[in-house]
């Protein structure tokens, strides 16, 4: 097993990488929770009738009383109906402060979870249990927890740790091909970011990564986790460097917007958006060919799109880029790389270069 830790003073946790453990939790779980406490595990219908029972027996052969809430599969039920929903279940079965949530599936079943635990009776401590790829390497670690407004995605939230991530990589193996690739696009992002060494390893491995092979897959787990724990310890709340977590980020999130979030899976955006950063950087200041090159043909090899298909203006992408998190003042701050492995936050006022990296990206 590959323990790797969160360290943020009080709120530490470590994160559990291995194999076929989902039926041990519990035994993980006492290390944090007493078996005198309720557990909640939040869950929905597909991945519940893959693994509810497991994850109940693996709590319950150690001592723990667990309760289940199901909530439909989809983004669309992100959202606070769906967590008041909760709430009243939770009042229900007479969940108090000692009562621990388990997020059973992807980053949907993660964030609203975490929303509910910050929120109900002031907060209550939860665990992950991430089964999506993205899930298992991003949104289960790092706190940031949140629910969905017709407005738009992620509008109310929190930063809120879980007490323990635990992550079983055998669960990906019931996992659509698509959300396997989705995933890829954030394994991806963090040798672009952080770590030319890692990158190198999934360009020469890819196949074997998305054809699950095991001791590949809990590498790249392990060292996605690795490296989002340390960017989260030096910036838990994203006052500076945990924006570097949003490359290809910017036009990935305008583009789902800017197709409803019908079209592109998160992660298939963020492969086009990183393309564009990655164009971006070469208009702005010098980046080899090369490097550009070795990013697009690995996104290709991994199932990703790197080109619009969509007939979707370019003013509409740019309206919503300014929506980002990271524009200040008006001016939109983009995560770009001078060489893989590298990456600085920068302000972009120059409109036509901008205009001339996003018409590139279309087919
Ligand atoms: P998801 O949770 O919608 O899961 C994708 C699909 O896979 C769903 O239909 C789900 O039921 C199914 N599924 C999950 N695990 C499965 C398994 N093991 N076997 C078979 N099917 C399985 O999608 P996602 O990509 O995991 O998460 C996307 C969400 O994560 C978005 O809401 C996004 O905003 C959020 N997110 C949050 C953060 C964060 O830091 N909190 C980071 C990135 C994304
Ligand atoms: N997924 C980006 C972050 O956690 O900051």
């Amino acid at each position: 097993m590959k323990i790797i830790k969160v360290n943020l003073k009080e709120r530490s946790y470590p994160i559990y990488i291995d194999y076929d453990i989902i039926d041990k939790i519990g035994l993980y779980a006492r290390k944090k929770v007493s078996t005198q406490d309720k557990i909640v595990i939040i869950t929905n219908p597909l991945i519940g009738g893959f693994y509810l029972e497991k994850c109940r027996i693996g709590f319950e052969k150690y001592g723990f009383k667990t309760y289940t809430i199901m909530v439909p599969d989809g983004e669309k039920y992100k959202n606070l109906d769906e967590a008041v929903k909760i709430y009243s279940k939770l009042l229900k079965i007479k969940a108090d402060r000692n009562t621990t949530l388990v997020a059973l599936g992807g980053g949907v079943i993660g964030d609203i979870t975490g929303y509910v635990a910050a929120t109900y009776l002031r907060g209550i401590p939860f665990i992950q249990v991430p089964t999506t790829l993205l899930a298992q390497v991003d949104s289960s670690v790092g706190g940031k927890v949140a629910v969905n407004l017709i407005e738009g995605k992620n509008l109310i939230g929190a930063f809120y740790q879980p007490i323990l991530v635990y992550i079983d990589c055998n669960v990906l193996n019931t996992l659509a091909k698509r959300e396997i690739c989705a995933g890829m696009a954030e394994v991806i992002k963090y040798g672009i970011i952080k770590d030319r060494a890692f990158f190198n390893f999934i360009e020469k491995n890819i196949e074997k990564i998305i054809n699950l092979e095991k001791k590949y897959i809990e590498k790249v787990v392990a060292v996605s986790c690795k490296i989002k724990a340390l960017v989260v310890k030096n910036d838990e709340k994203e006052k500076g460097e945990r924006a570097i977590l949003n490359f290809g980020h910017t036009i990935g999130h305008a583009l789902e917007a800017e197709t409803q979030y019908k079209k592109y899976i998160h992660g298939e955006a963020v492969a086009i958006g990183m393309v564009g950063a990655m164009k971006l950087a070469g208009g702005k200041f010098f980046i080899k060919k090369n490097d550009t090159e070795r990013v697009v043909n690995l996104l290709i090899k991994a199932g990703l799109p790197i080109k619009i298909n969509e007939r979707i203006s370019i003013s509409g992408l740019l309206e919503n880029m300014k929506i980002d998190k990271k524009v200040s003042r008006d001016i939109i701050r983009f995560v770009l790389t001078k060489k893989i492995g590298y990456v600085t936050l920068n302000p972009i006022n120059d409109k036509g270069l901008l205009i001339s990296v996003l018409s590139e990206l279309f087919n």
